[in-house]
Formats: C-alpha cells, sequence, structure tokens
C-alpha cells in the first residue's frame, strides 16, 4: 500500500485531519468513520479519538512513503489555509487596541521569528484562530517598515504535518541572504494519554512570505529531557551554530539545552546548561540571546520560581540572565533579574534593527489565563509595546522604541489646578512625576479605575487593577523603588493595557487593563505633575486589508 492510498480507504483528504507516524505505526485521524472503505474499517479504530491505525509494513516503498507525507501535509495545510479564511477578519471590540498587535480573531500568545529581513521587519505570533482557548497553534505573519504599523501577510505556517499537527509551537527566524529560515518546535499528542512528542524544526521561505517545510532538523531529545523540549533560538558563536533550547530534565528542572552545527540542518546535542541557577522551577521555556555593551545576556522564561512577593501568585515568570559562553558552547549562567515587574510580560523574543538597535516584543498575557473580558468578542491577548533595550553602568535599561513618537498627535496640556481630566480616549502617552505618599488614576470612571501609588514608608510603588474588569489573574503587584526625591513614569496607554517605563527605563510593569468604554479620565493629588502628554493615533491594524 501507499500512504495516498490509505488516505482514499480513509475517505479522502477533506475526511483526514490529521497524519501521525509515531514509532512503527500510521495513524489517521478522520472526521467521519462512515466515509472510511470496507477495508479501512477492518483496521484498528479509536472511537474517542477518532483515529484510524495501520502498521507501517502495510507501506511498500519507504521513500514514496516519506515524499507522499510531505504531500499529504501540504494538502492538510491548503484545506486548514481554507478553513481558517473565515477568521482572519477582525471582530469589533471595544477592548480591541488601537495601536498594539491584537489577533482578529482567537488566541495570540508568544512573538515568534521576529527579525529584519530583505529591507523590513517581520513578526510571527502563536495563533489559534478558532476559539480562545490553547489548541493547536498556527503561525500568523505580519510585516512593517517602521515597527509600529504592521501588515497582515498570510499565516506562515499551519499545523499540518506529522511532526507538528498539535501545533506548530514557538522559535525564531534566521535571515541567511535571501532565505528566511523559520526554527520552531513541531508538537504532537499521541493516544488517549495524549503523550507529548516534541521535534525541532525548520522551514525556509525565499520570498519571505511562502514558507516551506524541511521538517525535524532535531528529531530527539536531549539525553535526560522530558518532551518538554522547546522553542529553538539559533545564534552563531565562533565558527558554528548553535541552537538554544528551554527544556524540563527527567527531575522536573528547568534548563537550557544547547545543540550545535555547521550547516543548520544538522545538529548535535552539546550540553544542559544553568545549573548555576540550582533548583529554578520546572521548566524554561522561549530562550533568547542577544549582547549589548559587549555583555551576553539569555532570556528564559522559568515555570514554577519562587515570587518576589504575596501578591505576586502567578508560576510563569520572565527574566534575563547573564551569560558567559565558553568556547566549548557551554553557557554559565548568573544574576536572574526579572524583564518586567507587571502582571503581562511573557516568551519575550527581540531583533537587531540595522542601525543596531536590540528591540524587544512580548506576549501582553500569561499561560494559563483565558477568562478575559475581550473573549466575550471572540479574541484574547495582545503583543506589548516594543521597546528598545541597553545595558549601561551595569544596569539592563529598557525604553519605548523612539518610532512610537509618530502616533502622538494632540498634547495633553493641564493647568496647574486640574487633578481630573477627562482625555476622551485611552490611547495616550504620559510623562509624570510623583513624590513618595501620592497616588495616580488611570483609566477611570464612575464605576472603576486603575491605580499607581507609592507607599512613602514601604518605599514602594503599587500597581493596583483591582478596581477593573479584570477577571483573572493579579491585581495587585508591586516593586520596591530605591530612594529618590521623585519617581518619574512614561505611560502608555491603549485601549486595553497600561505600560509603566519607571526612572528612565530602570523598570517596567506591563498590564493588561479591561475598563468600561468611558473610562478615559484621568485623577491624581498634588503630588503628582503631568510632564507632558500627547494622545496617540491609531496604527495600521494587523489584520486582513
Ligand atoms: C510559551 C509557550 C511555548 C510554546 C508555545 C505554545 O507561552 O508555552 O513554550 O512553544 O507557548 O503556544
Amino acid at each position: 500500500m501507499s500512504l495516498l492510498s490509505i488516505i482514499k480507504d480513509c475517505g479522502g483528504i477533506h475526511n483526514v485531519l490529521r497524519v501521525l507516524i509515531p514509532d512503527s505505526r500510521i495513524i489517521i485521524e478522520i472526521h467521519e468513520f462512515e466515509l472510511l472503505s470496507a477495508e479501512a474499517k477492518k483496521q484498528a479504530y479509536n472511537l474517542t479519538l477518532k483515529q484510524v491505525t495501520y502498521q507501517q509494513t502495510v507501506i511498500e516503498n519507504m521513500n514514496e512513503f516519506a515524499a507522499q507525507l510531505l504531500q499529504v501535509g501540504q494538502l492538510i495545510s491548503d484545506q486548514q489555509r481554507q478553513d481558517i479564511s473565515a477568521y482572519t477578519a477582525p471582530v469589533e471590540c471595544e477592548f480591541r487596541p488601537d495601536w498594539h498587535i491584537s489577533p482578529p480573531q482567537g488566541l495570540l500568545n508568544d512573538p515568534n521569528g521576529f527579525i529584519y529581513h530583505q529591507g523590513q521587519y517581520h513578526l510571527f505570533y502563536q495563533w489559534y484562530p478558532y476559539a480562545c482557548v490553547h489548541k493547536d497553534k498556527y503561525w500568523a505573519h505580519l510585516t512593517s517598515k517602521d515597527l509600529v504599523n504592521w501588515q497582515w501577510q498570510p499565516v506562515a505556517l499551519t499545523p499540518s504535518d506529522w511532526f507538528d499537527s498539535h501545533g506548530v509551537f514557538s522559535g525564531h527566524a534566521l535571515s541567511q541572504d535571501d532565505l528566511l529560515m523559520l526554527f520552531y518546535t513541531g508538537n504532537t499528542r499521541i493516544g488517549e494519554q495524549r503523550d507529548r512528542h516534541t521535534t525541532q524544526c525548520l522551514a525556509t521561505s525565499t520570498d519571505g512570505l511562502h514558507f516551506t517545510k524541511q521538517g525535524p532538523v532535531v528529531p530527539e531529545l536531549p539525553p535526560g529531557v522530558t518532551p518538554h523540549c522547546r522553542d529553538p533560538k539559533v545564534i552563531r558563536h565562533n565558527d558554528r551554530w548553535l541552537m538554544l533550547l528551554g527544556v524540563q530534565r527527567e527531575d522536573e528542572i528547568g534548563r537550557l539545552a544547547i545543540y550545535h552545527s555547521k550547516d543548520l540542518k544538522t545538529w548535535t546535542f552539546m550540553a544542559l546548561c544553568g545549573d548555576e541557577l540550582g533548583d529554578f522551577g520546572y521548566m524554561w521555556e522561549c530562550p533568547d540571546f542577544f549582547t549589548l555593551n559587549k555583555q551576553d545576556f539569555i532570556v528564559i522564561g522559568p515555570q514554577g520560581i519562587n515570587s518576589p512577593d504575596k501578591s505576586h501568585t502567578i508560576a510563569h515568570h520572565n527574566g534575563i540572565v547573564k551569560a558567559k559562553l565558553e568556547t566549548s558552547g557551554k553557557a554559565l549562567l548568573s544574576d536572574f533579574q526579572h524583564l518586567d515587574h507587571g502582571f503581562d510580560f511573557y516568551a519575550p523574543q527581540s531583533l537587531q534593527t540595522p542601525d543596531g538597535r536590540r528591540i524587544m516584543s512580548a506576549w501582553m498575557g500569561l499561560p494559563d489565563e483565558i477568562d478575559h473580558p475581550s473573549a466575550d468578542n471572540g479574541w484574547v491577548h495582545q503583543l506589548t509595546t516594543m521597546r528598545e533595550l541597553s545595558y549601561e553602568n551595569g544596569a539592563l535599561i529598557q525604553k519605548p522604541i523612539k518610532e512610537l513618537q509618530t502616533l502622538r498627535h494632540t498634547p495633553i496640556v493641564l493647568s496647574e489646578d486640574e487633578t481630573c481630566f477627562d482625555l476622551h480616549s485611552k490611547a495616550f502617552e504620559l510623562q509624570v512625576s510623583m513624590q513618595w505618599g501620592s497616588v495616580l488614576r488611570l483609566h477611570q470612571s464612575e464605576s472603576g479605575y486603575c491605580e499607581i501609588r507609592l507607599d512613602s514608608a514601604a518605599r514602594r510603588l503599587y500597581f493596583d487593577r483591582s478596581n477593573t474588569l479584570i477577571r483573572e489573574g493579579d491585581s495587585v503587584r508591586e516593586l520596591a523603588l530605591p530612594d529618590s526625591a521623585s519617581v518619574q513614569l512614561q505611560i502608555l496607554s491603549d485601549s486595553s493595557s497600561l505600560e509603566v517605563f519607571i526612572n528612565e527605563g530602570e523598570a517596567v510593569m506591563s498590564a493588561r487593563v479591561f475598563s468600561d468604554k468611558n473610562a478615559t479620565q484621568l485623577s491624581f493629588d498634588g503630588n503628582v505633575k503631568i510632564q507632558a502628554g500627547w494622545l496617540l493615533n491609531k496604527a495600521t491594524a494587523p489584520f486582513v486589508s
């Protein structure tokens, strides 16, 4: 038999949801049992999973089988692209951001493949188009000339193949002359126990728009690692390539795995790194790597580490460590610090601009949380503001990218005695100086507000969204600040978010903030000074035009 004849027996490609080939089996997941031929009905059938199982021994020609697997993957992908076309139009929603990236429908999570390639920026994101839940992920694709206005492009990758049919998971891009390479994790689930299988895969494009899957380039797990092994980041180190992966060791400790390669196709395991950090969570996700001012850094998303204070109850953290790459390529890690002290910042990715700046974008959301007010209208989550990272005098500094200033329009001018003001918009930027003990309320209406207050005794900043429409996640974040006469804030606001850059970028706090439509007031006490402010224009919406 051939794979194509099996597909025919299973009712044809329109009856096939996915093909899986764990060990020596061929599993065909179908829509309707009745469409199976009499021959196919004789095979083992799992009613719950709607899966017909053949043994690979029925295949007569293995070379032809490999080619037909790719062909079938392509046909499933064509079908998936047709099916999602109804989900690329944005649904109307009062919480829809004016200038942040959000999905037209369904669920967005990690930014992926963030890169400058052939004259423009490319940004992909994890997307489940059909509902606000975490299921088989796609890679949505956006491009931009300025990092502010984004254009929708054809979906780059769909979960269509035997190695990624339960999710084209996160990964990074590499620009090699005309070739745009996407390294990602192929995720599959086998059997009723949904056993996870992960491989690291490659897809390539010569026009930057259409991608061809090359299949797994790292088909195996690193030694001593569970199938929680994902999110490849590829970097150049000396005369070879390194691939960094977030992994869980078999004793349920999070670590970083490193592979090396000469040609980006054949990869050899090198080391598990991170023992210097000790027992530091049960899994590390989404590594990134970059150098700032001669210091190498690695970004990790450790899950299950101790939280900095009682109000922080979420297991999923984001952070950055200093890295020392030994000649062997092994990384020594130290000095973990959080990248963002707010509620919603996870799985960041960065790129280098042609003028040498390091720009980062992250998921403004967290794993597990899906019950947010926008989900009532069929979409959930968004990406953060793009921020520029630098490393100055031993400190990591993060500032909104300068390109965002192009969105500024009407200046916000307040007279000396005004302490409450209606901006009639939630899209604005404010530069504020707050003295210790002062309180600033944003997104305020008769029914609620979001508050920033400076506690002078504790020398802490409290970011409090308990009087907003938030339904899931923490409602208070706190941050200890160094002693100073006042605290400088740069606040970026959009329809359902507030991002606060503190003391010239020494710390950042990002938050989704849901409030009612007319929550456009600002109020503060006499110890808050609004130094400058602007209403912000809408950016080009990142949807099918
Ligand atoms: C992080 C993450 C990644 C994974 C992806 C799946 O949010 O769990 O580790 O690749 O999301 O969508």
